[in-house]
């Protein structure tokens, strides 16, 4: 049997606006663990991509005069484009209007239908367009608004085709009930279940006033509701996408990255739909908080959002992915602004870790001409370093990203200190002290070798240049631990993060 691989996934984006933050934010957050997870030399599948159907984006089409095709076309490009400039190394790019992909929803869903899941209905309710989802009462606050969007909800009452989601009311618990695990944070663990346990009721399967979307293969007259489709790209994306091809193992996702507005969906539904069609449930989903500016969600719809592209173009697409695991405790909501960017920028990157590479490849040009002989690290050094890439390792196990760079970082400013407290301008200054300065440069060295391996999935670019002026480019999470014999000769230093940024 083939090895499990790592394959990560993050929510595909709706087309009826432009990238900003909070989308850049999910496929940051993938891409860290995907590109963690090739350190470990797995098998890594990472995809991502666009929403394409549903009435979200056939009214804003609407909206500017043009088909929903040419909207989806034109914005899909959009979000496509985000991926390389923030490092994204994804190894595909899904759009819900892929005809393989329609190909395989049509199969899927109608295998849910034969196995007798699917029976038709009238449905009635309180319908927010803009989330393409219908509201429980308790979820209306007083104002009688869409709690997320703030608009008025219509009432929709119309025939649809049902999916049978109360009869997964047990198998969910049991789901939930055995595996601790399969929603993280606990806090989000907690809420689905909560939800479960409050009772399923069956959902609309289908839409039937609506022509944007894939149509129902036993009866053409509906399409799938948007939600229904859009999930099932996680599962189609594999049987086409040329990167998947011959690679076995890869389902099912080892990790699921989702904002906390769509839990209900990929915590509950999903798995529904999962063992309704007989398909191996996900490991693990991750629920992520909401990027915050004054206080609310950074969205398309309010209107208060942070380019990513103008943030890349100023700090450079390292400093937006550290940015982003730092200032936020990944897994809770937190607030971003210009302000606590360019502090983390300035305070953390360009002086604790740059200006810490750069003393450090300065004092081994000047005092040792670039050559480090080998021999012993220090002890004590050493053993603040001993275990580290292990507990990073099982933070990355867990998906959490800000502690495991917490981990990393008190490293960081644990070498600045080693700097300050060992003074190698002193020790060079004394030639009895030459093979104790060979000591201190050689465990600087090597716990920069070591921060930066680590660092890679956050900082890759940064890393990659700073591992190559040590001379020591291996990447592989094995040989991250602090040990002596690795950097031998290094380049003269070079500014990873100038002071002097590029024009707002
Ligand atoms: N198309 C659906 C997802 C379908 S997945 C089968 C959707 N798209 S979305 O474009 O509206 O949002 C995608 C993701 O971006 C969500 O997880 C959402 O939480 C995230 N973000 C959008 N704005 C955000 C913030 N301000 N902060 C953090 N993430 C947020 O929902």
């Amino acid at each position: 049997m083939a090895v499990k691989g790592f394959y990560v996934t993050t929510p595909i984006y709706y087309v009826n606006a432009a990238p900003h933050l909070g989308h850049a934010y999910t496929t940051i957050a993938a891409d860290v663990l995907a590109r963690h997870h090739r350190q470990r030399g797995e098998e890594v599948f990472f995809l991502t991509g666009t929403d394409e159907h549903g009435e979200p984006v056939a009214d804003a089409a609407r909206a500017q005069g043009v088909t929903p095709q040419e909207l989806a076309d034109k914005n899909a490009e959009r979000f496509r484009a985000l991926g390389p400039r923030l490092g994204a190394t994804n190894d595909f790019f899904i759009r819900t209007t892929d005809p393989e992909h329609e190909r395989v929803v049509r199969e899927v869903l109608a295998k849910v239908h034969e196995a007798g899941y699917v029976y038709e209905g009238v449905y009635e309710g309180r319908y927010c367009p803009r989330c393409a989802d219908f509201k429980a009462e308790n979820e209306i606050g007083p104002d009688g608004l869409c709690p997320i969007h703030k608009i008025e909800l219509t009432v929709e009452r119309e025939e649809n085709y049902f999916f049978a989601l109360s009869r997964f009311q047990e198998p969910l618990e049991r789901l939930y009930a055995e595996q601790p695990r399969f929603v993280a944070p606990q806090s989000r663990f907690n809420e689905a279940r909560s939800f479960i346990e409050s009772g399923l009721r069956d959902v609309p399967l289908t839409r039937k006033h609506l022509t944007w979307g894939i149509t129902v293969p036993w009866d053409e007259s509906h399409v799938f509701y948007v939600w229904f489709d859009a999930l099932l790209n996680y599962y189609t994306a594999l049987r086409y996408a040329p990167a998947a091809d011959g690679r076995e193992g890869l389902w099912p996702p080892s990790y699921q990255l989702i904002g906390k507005d769509i839990l209900r969906f990929h915590a509950v539904y999903w798995p529904a739909l999962l063992m309704a069609a007989g398909i191996e449930l996900p490991e693990h989903i991750f629920v992520h908080g909401f990027l915050l500016m004054d206080g609310e969600k950074m969205s398309k719809s309010l209107g208060n959002v942070l380019d990513p592209f103008a943030v890349i173009d100023r700090f450079g697409t390292d400093a937006l992915r550290f940015y982003l695991f730092r200032e936020v405790p990944f897994g809770q909501d937190g607030s971003v602004s210009t302000a606590s960017f360019e502090l983390r920028y300035e305070v953390e990157l360009a002086n604790e870790l740059g200006n810490l590479a750069s003393r450090t490849l300065a004092m081994i040009s000047r005092y040792r001409d670039g050559e480090l002989p080998d021999g012993p690290l220090d002890e004590l050094l050493a053993a603040d370093f001993e275990g580290l890439a292990e507990r990073v390792r099982e933070q990355f196990d867990r998906a959490e990203l800000t502690s495991a760079l917490e981990e990393i970082w008190v490293r960081v400013r644990r070498l600045n200190r080693y700097v300050e407290e060992r003074a190698p301008w002193t020790l060079a200054k004394d030639q009895a002290a030459a093979g104790e300065l060979d000591l201190v440069l050689r465990s600087l060295a090597e716990g920069i070798r070591s921060v930066a391996v680590l660092l890679w999935p956050y900082l890759p670019a940064s890393s990659e240049r700073l591992l190559a002026s040590l001379g020591a480019e291996a990447l592989a999470l094995d040989g991250a631990g602090f040990a002596s014999g690795n950097v031998h000769r290094t380049a003269p230093p070079e500014v990873l993060f100038p002071k002097e940024l590029g024009p707002a």
